[in-house]
């Protein structure tokens, strides 16, 4: 379990759920998933069960409700066991349960956010396209109304979840003379004729979560699947991420702490020279050094996650504790590999696939570089 930390009992014991629940169902199958390519489909209706499904989602849709503070204590945990079943509950929860709770109509909510939150529906977030990564607001995929629906065109690519969602929040272009302000989101039904998935891809970690294309042609989407008006797709795209970077932290910190995990364990275990490699200092001060930024990249996500359930500003906050907890992340599978040694690069333990999927978490929803950009400019502007 995570360092103590000031919890309620109820937070305590929403932990502690998730905590055996990675224990038992999720750890024992994550390297076959990963090495099979597996997506977690039945472990997702388990979670769901659980109410890890809907975190976000009011009781009055089927919910749990429990916000932004409880979500990061279970996707610390159930990506401690396999970060390709977290990303899968990150993105579900908080790219695409969130804009729908924040933005949708209530003929919206009640028309997905149920069945998203029993685990019926599967959500995902479509914001990236081939040549619109970190410019985000130069999307160029079309939508055009045509009376009471929508005609969307285009591709998006790296979707995360995009080989099995059945609810799509997409962001797409509505006024080709303006930049952000010309960017609407959607919610799409992956049943949505014209819709299709394209080019799956073949990814170095993360491979029991499928990344995918999606090809819009001529898919007719229903007008009242707007989420707020015409125009604000990009604040909402963008107000969203501000949370899901925040799960993104925790996915990080759940992949260091596995790691630190299996680095004690073999560390306690593994002899050379005739001693523990464990009594020996280069060792103990890599453990010691994980450890610390574990805890310090917990704790700016424990920040975050408060701020966002206050109401409160938190767009600085999420892309420190994403930026800081990303790049920790992947010192701390870097290491759990090297203490490891020979062994760490096989197959044979976890520590090499908390390295590759690591990797991802400073990239995805924002680039360290990005977040760099966002706080830089908060501390600058007047
Ligand atoms: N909340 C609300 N509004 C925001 C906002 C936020 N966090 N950030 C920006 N905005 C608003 C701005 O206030 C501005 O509004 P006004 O014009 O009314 O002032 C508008 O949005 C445009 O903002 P910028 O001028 O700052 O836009 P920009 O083009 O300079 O881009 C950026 C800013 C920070 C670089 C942004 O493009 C960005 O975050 N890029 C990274 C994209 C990204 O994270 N992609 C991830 C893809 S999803 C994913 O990875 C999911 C997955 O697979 C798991």
């Amino acid at each position: 379990m995570p360092a103590s930390f000031e919890l309620t009992e109820e937070e305590r014991l929403i932990q502690q759920t998730a905590h055996d629940f990675a224990n038992d169902r999720i750890v024992p199958i994550a390297a076959e998933n990963d090495r099979r390519g597996t997506f977690p489909k039945e472990i997702l209706k388990e979670m769901a069960d659980l109410g890890f499904m809907s975190m976000l989602i009011p009781e009055d849709y089927g919910g749990v409700g429990l916000g932004n503070f409880s979500l990061v204590l279970v996707l610390e945990e159930i990506n401690r066991g396999c970060a390709s079943t977290g990303v899968t509950m990150s993105v579900h929860n908080s790219l695409a349960s969130s804009p729908i709770i924040r933005y949708g109509s209530d003929e919206i909510k009640k028309k997905f956010l149920p069945k998203m939150a029993t685990g019926e529906l599967l959500g995902a977030y479509a914001l990236s396209e081939a040549g619109s990564g970190s410019d985000a607001a130069s999307l160029q995929c079309r939508a055009t109304k045509d009376g009471d629906f929508y005609v969307l065109n285009g591709t998006k690519s790296w979707i995360t979840t995009g080989a099995e969602a059945d609810v799509f929040v997409v962001m797409v272009r509505t006024n080709p003379k303006e930049r952000s302000k010309g960017i609407s989101s959607f919610v799409v039904e992956s049943d949505t004729p014209g819709f299709s998935i394209g080019k799956k891809e073949n990814k170095l970690g993360l491979r029991a979560s499928s990344t995918v294309q999606l090809v819009f042609e001529d898919a007719r989407v229903p007008a009242r699947q707007i989420l707020g008006k015409e125009g604000e797709g990009f604040k909402i795209a963008m107000e969203t991420l501000d949370g899901g970077r925040i799960g993104i932290a925790a996915q990080a910190v759940g992949i260091a702490k596995a790691s630190l995990d299996a680095s004690v364990g073999y560390a306690n275990e593994r002899e050379q020279f005739g001693k523990k490699i464990g009594s020996f200092q280069a060792i103990q001060w890599k453990l010691a050094d994980m450890a610390t930024s574990i805890d310090a990249a917990r704790l700016l996500m424990y920040r975050a996650a408060r701020l966002r359930d206050a109401g409160k500003p938190h767009t600085q906050e999420a892309a420190m504790a994403k930026l800081f907890a990303s790049e920790m992340s992947n010192r701390a599978a870097r290491e759990a590999v090297q203490i490891h040694g020979g062994a760490g690069y096989l197959k044979d333990f976890p520590v090499e696939r908390y390295y590759r999927d690591a990797r991802i978490t400073e990239i995805y929803e924002g680039t360290s570089e990005i977040h760099r950009i966002v706080i830089s400019r908060n501390l600058t502007k007047n």
